[in-house]
């Protein structure tokens, strides 16, 4: 059943051109003929976004267009998504988006982390400074247009939390309903919080991340909701666009190498699909090394890597204080492995102890994120110790979480409470010391000028 693609246009609002295929076989569908859960019907296997003719030649032109947008005051083209929307023309008439003005993140440079880790040139991309606070939202706002200028009334998902925040707001603003499946007393109270205030209906499931995704996979072939899950390869057309963000940012060079996190696997593959196509566009020269880190306690993809070489991956029973990545039988892991291999990233897992110091020195650099963001820096020490990156190369960790997402975390950790004692024990010892000097608990006093001045004049002597 092979599509027959139409027209890609740039005139006026961009036109569907696009079409589905199967990472596994290959067969191609039109956008509307997917099944439910986003599955190839004849191998099960996750479906890709195409374009016919978008890669046809060298589009010079787009670059100076995509920057004029940012001074319009129109939300389309104030949108850092959708002011890229010659790349990801899913939509027949681009008014249907339903944006928040999300995207155009800052690269923030990482000077004290980078001097601590040994290299030259360090930034973060921090997507948690998105709409809703995670990286999500540049893929919601391309998913869930999709959903609504196709009619459906409901959307749903399974989340860690940052998913369903994004998809409650998105939805909200579109007038559709919203259904999140969440793991009970897993989920961070800033996210938890956010589905509720934007109104959707939270259900919180007594099981854990994958197990909310078994139940959702039934329930879209049983509900008219439309799944908005990362399974849903038009999420990805969205996660893609820091791949342009950044190449503009760096006028139109890549940095070397990119760190992201790996949960359910999705997004480094949307930014592998990012950089990929501004190079069959010309509008780059190279890829940049894009590597995925888990943690420790759930580290599915590592242990494919080492034990089939990514042929072939087991589910793990996860655990981890960073629970946005809290996830065992991950999605999208031939995605990301192809990405891997692509782009010659790495795949490293880091311990708790190295999180929760990683996370609180990126904190210290003024810039904060949430934990599973924090991976990044954990794994970039790990990659330079094993000299597989050089103090040269331009390094971008992706931050994919505001830090206001768990301030539980935060607030363990200043105040000493995160670290088991066993955890402390089995730290390097100059590691636990860092973590010790960066801990800052707030300090109770008596309302006196007398008793503050004594801890500023402690603090500037110290
Ligand atoms: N970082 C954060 C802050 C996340 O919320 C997630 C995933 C990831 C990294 C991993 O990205 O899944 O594409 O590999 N969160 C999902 C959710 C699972 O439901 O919010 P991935």
């Amino acid at each position: 059943m092979g599509a027959q693609p139409k027209k890609y246009s740039t005139e006026g609002a961009v036109d569907a051109s696009h079409y589905l295929r199967c990472i596994g076989c290959a067969s191609t569908l039109e956008g509307p003929e997917a099944a439910e859960d986003f599955r190839c019907r004849d191998c099960g296997s996750l479906l890709e976004v195409e374009y016919s003719d978008m890669l046809a030649g060298r589009r010079t032109e787009w670059p100076e267009v995509w920057k004029q947008r940012r001074a319009s005051h129109l939300p389309l083209d104030r949108s850092g998504v959708w002011r890229f929307r010659e790349l990801l023309p899913v939509l027949k008439d681009s008014q249907n988006a339903v944006t928040l003005e999300e995207g155009n993140t800052p690269l923030y440079p990482l000077p004290r982390c980078a001097e601590s880790v040994g290299i030259d040139h360090l930034s973060a991309k921090h997507q948690g400074m998105n709409p809703t606070g995670s990286f999500k939202d540049t893929g919601m706002t391309v998913a869930l247009s999709v959903a609504h200028e196709r009619g459906f009334p409901w959307v749903a998902c399974a989340s860690t939390g940052n998913t369903s925040a994004a998809m409650a707001a998105y939805a909200a603003r579109a007038g559709m309903g919203a259904l999140v499946l969440i793991p009970e007393g897993k989920v961070a109270w800033g996210k938890l919080s956010q589905s509720l205030d934007y109104g959707a209906v939270t259900c919180q499931l007594k099981t854990d991340f994958d197990g909310c995704v078994a139940v959702l996979a039934q329930l879209v072939r049983r509900a008219p909701v439309y799944l908005l899950n990362s399974v849903n390869p038009y999420r990805l057309e969205g996660q893609k666009t820091p791949a342009a963000e950044m190449a503009e940012a760096m006028d139109w060079q890549v940095p070397d190498h990119i760190l992201v996190p790996g949960g359910n696997l999705a997004n480094s593959s949307a930014l592998g699909k990012g950089f990929s196509e501004l190079l069959a566009l010309g509008l780059i020269d190279r890829l940049p090394r894009i590597s995925v880190i888990q943690a420790a306690g759930a580290n599915p993809l590592v242990t494919s890597l080492l034990q089939y070489g990514g042929k072939h991956l087991d589910p793990v029973q996860a655990e981890t204080r960073a629970t946005a990545i809290r996830i065992g039988n991950p999605a999208s892991w031939q995605k990301a492995v192809k990405t891997l291999q692509r782009t010659g990233g790495w795949c490293e897992q880091v311990t708790e102890q190295e999180i929760a110091l990683a996370k609180a020195e990126i904190g210290a650099d003024g810039v904060g994120c949430e934990p599973a963001s924090a991976v990044t820096l954990a794994g970039l020490k790990k990659l330079v110790r094993q000299g597989k990156i050089e103090r040269r190369e331009k390094v971008v960790l992706l931050l994919t979480g505001h830090t206001l997402k768990d301030p539980e975390y935060t607030i363990d950790f200043h105040r000493g409470g995160l670290l088991s004692r066993e955890e402390l024990a089995e730290m390097p010892p100059e590691e636990r010391m860092q973590a010790g000097k960066l801990a800052t608990s707030p300090i109770a006093l008596d309302p006196s000028v007398e008793a503050v001045m004594r801890v500023l004049d402690a603090a500037v002597g110290s």
